[in-house]
């Protein structure tokens, strides 16, 4: 196995177009926070990165609806969520923004280079175009009826009601879902990175190579590789986002999904001098924390530019989540239905904690799962307050009354079988957790934290520590417990 010296964790960018819900922190801040904070207890060299994905269609839609800018747009949202995930605990060492001019700067140069080693394709192809608003239309934003169905709210690309893969010429009377009018195809000229190209050393590295990632990872891509990649365009018509460097190439943004993960780069060198050691070194862990919609982008086209570009490391892993309904639903923005982090924040104030433990403790590690507010009270209940929070408190209280506040020195002696067995289980339950850590099985980690809580009130309850310090406390009255073992 590998040995790592350091270690770069990305969490996914998140679109600077509106407020993170539950889902978002179940899927993927909670377990990168958790993972992050476990490395850091090891003492390992380790940033965690993350900032604001402010370019793509989502931004430009969301201003134009409103009737904003998209700055105005990704300025407040920018706020809202660092915000929240500060609250929530979530400790990146930066948490960066792609509209950073030193992010443009990094994706213009990686762009260049592809573009100066030959890398892209140029291609001029017919796209929809809305006559109205002026700009070219992404199939999201197509709406028309499905040709499968007969679903007149179909998109360009799918079809919510049957499930359809759909292309926008397949829609019947296709309009734009910006201004209502009937989209026209417009010649536009883009540059294309063909994946397929890639093709062989993605199946070597991921299919033979990483055979232990997620089984929902490992076979979300061994399909992509299976039905065979093609080029796929690295270039949009757009007057947002970061342009492409090139001098033929006036109204032409970089796609959003080329410049995000650059994102991790750009932010890992606003935060360090030499962030090219945690990018460039052989020795360092890339692992990139993702929700499942996000897994194609991680595992395939981003690892492909930067094997294209050359000179960086690929992720080690990509432990992406599935995702997390409300009530049994599934969360929708437009329907607004999604326990929102600000409005959790803002009814629950100090009880971040209680949220951080329901949301790991049912973690959508394999297959979607369900939040709901009644488990949210069980948990709290039954596991957070009376097993672990019993169990460090009344640690706690005991040290206090027993040892006069410190950890006291083992003492051989003094131990009969049932310490021994319970030291004993407390190496166990260490490496357990250890184990379940480093395999990005967190739920099974905190499940072994639970278990180790309850033995350990067992424990006490059998022995009864107590009655000792309530003599203790008679016999010494006021006095110090310095007759007690002496403590370190
Ligand atoms: O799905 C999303 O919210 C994207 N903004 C994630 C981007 S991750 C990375 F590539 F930046
Ligand atoms: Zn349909």
């Amino acid at each position: 196995m590998a040995q790592f010296n350091r270690y770069i964790i990305t969490a996914a960018l998140p679109y600077a177009n509106g407020p993170v819900h539950i889902g978002h922190l179940a899927g993927c801040y909670l377990p990168a926070d958790i993972y992050v904070r476990y490395l850091r207890a090891k003492k390992a060299d380790v940033k965690f990165v993350c900032g604001t994905d402010e370019h793509g269609v989502p931004i430009t839609i969301k201003a134009m609806k409103e009737g904003v800018t998209p700055q105005d747009v990704v300025d407040k949202y920018h706020k809202l969520i660092g915000d929240s995930f500060a609250a929530m605990g979530i400790s990146f060492d930066i948490f960066s923004r792609t509209s950073n001019p030193i992010h443009h700067q990094t994706s213009q140069e990686f762009f260049l280079k592809m573009y100066n080693d030959g890398l892209f394709e140029e291609k001029e192809t017919e796209q929809y175009f809305d006559p109205e608003k002026n700009v070219f239309l992404a199939d999201r934003y197509i709406i028309g009826t499905c040709p499968k169905c007969g679903n007149d709210k179909a998109y360009g690309d799918q079809c919510e009601r049957c499930g359809s893969s759909l292309s926008p010429d397949e829609l019947i009377n296709p309009h734009s879902a910006l201004s209502d009018a009937v989209p026209v195809k417009k010649k536009t000229k883009h540059w294309y990175m063909p994946l397929q190209h890639y093709e062989p050393w993605l199946k070597e590295w991921i299919l033979e190579g990483h055979k232990e990632w997620k089984n929902n990872v490992y076979g979300q891509c061994k399909s992509w590789l299976d039905n065979g990649l093609q080029s796929r365009a690295m270039t949009r018509d757009s007057n947002w986002g970061i342009k492409v460097p090139l001098p033929d190439a006036e109204g032409k943004v970089l796609y959003v999904w080329f410049d995000a993960p650059i994102g991790y780069i750009s932010a890992t060198k606003e935060l360090t001098d030499n962030w090219e050691d945690y990018w460039c070194k052989e020795d360092t862990k890339l692992v990139h924390f993702i929700g499942k919609d996000n897994i194609v982008f991680h595992c395939i086209i981003f690892p492909a530019m930067l094997k294209a570009h050359g000179g960086f490391v690929v992720p080690d892993n990509v432990p992406a989540n599935e995702f997390l309904n409300i009530e049994g639903e599934k969360v929708s923005t437009s329907r607004n239905w999604a326990v929102w982090v600000n409005d959790y924040i803002q009814d629950f104030p100090d009880q971040q904690d209680v949220l951080r433990y329901v949301l790991c403790s049912t973690a959508p590690e394999t297959k979607d799962n369900d939040f709901t507010w009644k488990d949210f009270q069980d948990r709290n209940n039954n596991e957070l307050v009376s097993i672990f929070g019993n169990f460090v408190n009344r640690a706690m209280v005991l040290m206090h009354k027993l040892c006069g506040g410190k950890v006291p020195r083992l003492h051989e002696s003094f131990m009969d079988e049932s310490d021994r067995e319970m030291l004993k289980e407390f190496g166990v339950a260490k490496e357990k957790i250890k184990n379940s850590l480093e395999s990005y099985r967190f739920r099974e980690a905190l499940a072994e934290v639970i278990e180790f809580s309850r033995k350990g009130n067992q424990y006490l309850q059998k022995n009864e520590p107590w009655i000792l310090a309530s003599i203790l406390e008679k016999l010494n009255n006021n006095e110090k417990h310095s007759k007690y073992p002496q403590y370190e």
